[in-house]
């Protein structure tokens, strides 16, 4: 840590206690770009990345936000080459294999969102060790959206509530909001009021669709790898000017 990152580590006095989302969403973009620019190859910007969300991961812990959901890997992802594909699943379980510890003196509880069936069978086994051992971990929420897709999400919650209605456990007209977040990955997490977005651009590339319905967007044009306590205290602070009206005057 830098001596400007030590000075984060409370809450920067500028910040609002009470105004603090309760749930942030990151779509870590921009580690192949990070990479190019150190002429490296793209898989070490992967490697910076982890880093990144380390301390994220962290400092939301040490400034009070109750959940973290960070988008690691997408149903589009398995369209990049075999060779980053198969460096990103080995990443994903050696990084678990080795925070695992620090993850339960910190209270922390992982879980995973998304198709985990089609992962790997040495990490799905990894996920389901960390996701036990962290289970009744309160001190944040911290999911990791692997393989997730929100359209995919959304299927699959429509068809596992088509099921219930052909066996009558449900009536159609009993599918409420509430019904239907059940079914989702991310049941039992509230929506993140807070997506940040690094890397400059602007879309959502399939990630929580559901759920952003009115969460705020954050877009920076650093890449994720340098995306640092200073940047996070940039985008609460411009979180902290909005105002969400909900559709209200
Ligand atoms: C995001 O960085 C990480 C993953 C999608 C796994 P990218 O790999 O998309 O980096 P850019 O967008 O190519 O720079
Ligand atoms: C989104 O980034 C997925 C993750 C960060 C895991 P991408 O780099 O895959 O998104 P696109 O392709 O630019 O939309
Ligand atoms: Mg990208």
């Amino acid at each position: 840590m830098t001596v400007q990152q030590t000075e984060l580590l409370y809450l920067p006095p500028d910040l609002n206690r009470e105004l603090l989302p309760k749930h942030v969403a990151v779509i870590m973009d921009g580690n192949g770009r990070w990479a190019k620019r150190q002429g490296l190859p793209r898989i070490m910007g992967h490697k910076r990345g982890v880093d990144a969300l380390k301390d994220l991961l962290r400092c939301c812990k040490d400034w009070g936000i109750e959940a973290l959901t960070a988008y690691a890997f997408s149903t589009e992802n398995w369209k990049r080459p075999q060779e980053e594909v198969d460096f990103l699943m080995t990443l994903f379980q050696v990084v678990l294999r080795q925070e695992l510890r620090e993850m339960v003196e910190e209270n922390v509880q992982i879980q995973f969102v998304g198709n985990l069936q089609a992962l790997p069978k040495s990490l799905q086994e990894e996920i389901t060790r960390s996701m036990e051992a962290t289970k009744n971990n309160r001190s944040i929420k911290f999911s990791v959206a692997t393989n997730y897709g929100g359209r995919q999400e959304i299927l699959q919650a429509c068809r596992a509530i088509a099921e219930k209605v052909e066996q009558g456990i449900l009536k159609p007209d009993e599918i409420d909001e509430a019904v239907f977040e059940s079914h989702l990955y991310t049941a039992g997490i509230d929506d993140p009021d807070l997506l940040i977005r690094t890397s400059g651009e602007m879309r959502l590339s399939n990630f929580l669709l559901w759920q952003m319905a009115y969460g705020e967007i954050y877009i920076t044009e650093t890449l994720w790898p340098d995306f640092d306590r200073t940047e996070f205290h940039r985008a609460l602070c411009a979180y902290q000017q909005r105002d969400r009206r909900f559709g209200k005057v």
